[in-house]
């Protein structure tokens, strides 16, 4: 694949807040100017009546785009399992080709595109594919996103160690904080995460996002907080740099 401007956005694991990271991502892309796309190429436990709260509604709802959902979701099921049982549930067949189809039609409109995994690198999507294979064929740079607590070392050393088994490009860590640091020692078990990762990730180790305790009640509001903050700052500033490397400067759109 040529085209190499925007992110995919990985994660340790499921739930680890790749879905944030991306919306909060995109709404500060947005502000600094660069028109992003958003595509969630396959989505699980999705009910059309509440498409608004699924991960393709919240990217779309980030980016403010007027792309039609099977534009920016191409493969969505309802029951809430790994995408292969879920697609197979439905008796459907998740098909690269396709996805590539609709992902380089948003690529071409967009100074960056900005993709959300589902689940963690070795996902099966298909009888002889998963998401490592995807992020292959895409060819963006990967963000990965981490628990910033206990366990968060070894996960995100492991996901490093198979991208790199595929030569995948991986512009930066980001650790999130997926519950409350309340006691002395979880704040340590944090800090300690983000430091030891620092020292052993290779790539620039971002956060830690801080938990926001308001996201179950207000999650466009903790996104357009959590756009201001510095992790997300910096990771912005990062793809920016890659859209900056394509095409001399981003095409700016208007300005917040
Ligand atoms: N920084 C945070 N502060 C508070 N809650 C958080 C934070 N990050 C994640 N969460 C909680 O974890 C949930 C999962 O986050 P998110 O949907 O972003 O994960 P994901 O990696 O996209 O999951 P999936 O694999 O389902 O796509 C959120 O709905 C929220 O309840
Ligand atoms: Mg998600």
């Amino acid at each position: 694949m040529g085209i190499t401007k925007g992110v995919f956005v990985t994660g340790t694991d499921t739930g680890v807040g790749k879905t944030l990271v991306s919306s909060a991502l995109v709404r500060r892309l947005v502000q600094m100017g660069c028109p992003v796309g958003v595509m969630k190429p396959v989505e699980t436990g999705v009910l059309p009546e509440q498409l608004g709260e699924s991960d393709a509604g919240r990217l779309m709802a980030a980016a403010g785009t007027r792309d039609g959902i099977d534009e920016v979701s191409p493969y969505r099921f309802l029951a809430p399992l790994a995408p292969l049982a879920a697609a197979s549930a439905q008796e459907r067949v998740i098909e690269m080709q396709e996805i590539m189809g609709r992902y380089q039609r948003l690529a071409a409109r967009y100074s960056s595109v900005v993709v959300e995994g589902a689940g963690g690198l070795l996902v099966p999507m298909g009888k002889d594919w998963d998401m490592r294979d995807l992020i292959g064929r895409i060819g963006l740079p990967v963000v990965l996103v981490g628990r910033a607590g206990l366990g968060g070392i070894n996960h995100a050393l492991l996901t490093l160690d198979g991208l790199r088994q595929r030569h995948c490009a991986v512009m930066a860590v980001l650790l999130n904080e997926t519950a409350l640091c309340t006691t002395p020692a979880q704040q340590e078990q944090c800090e300690s995460t983000v430091a030891l990762l620092r020292e052993r990730a290779g790539v620039p180790v971002l956060g830690p996002l801080p938990y926001q305790p308001q996201l179950g009640s207000d999650w466009s509001g903790a996104v357009e907080m959590l756009a201001q903050s510095s992790p997300i700052r910096e990771l912005a500033d990062l793809v920016w740099a890659t859209a900056v490397g394509m095409s001399g400067s981003p095409r700016r759109g208007p300005q917040p």
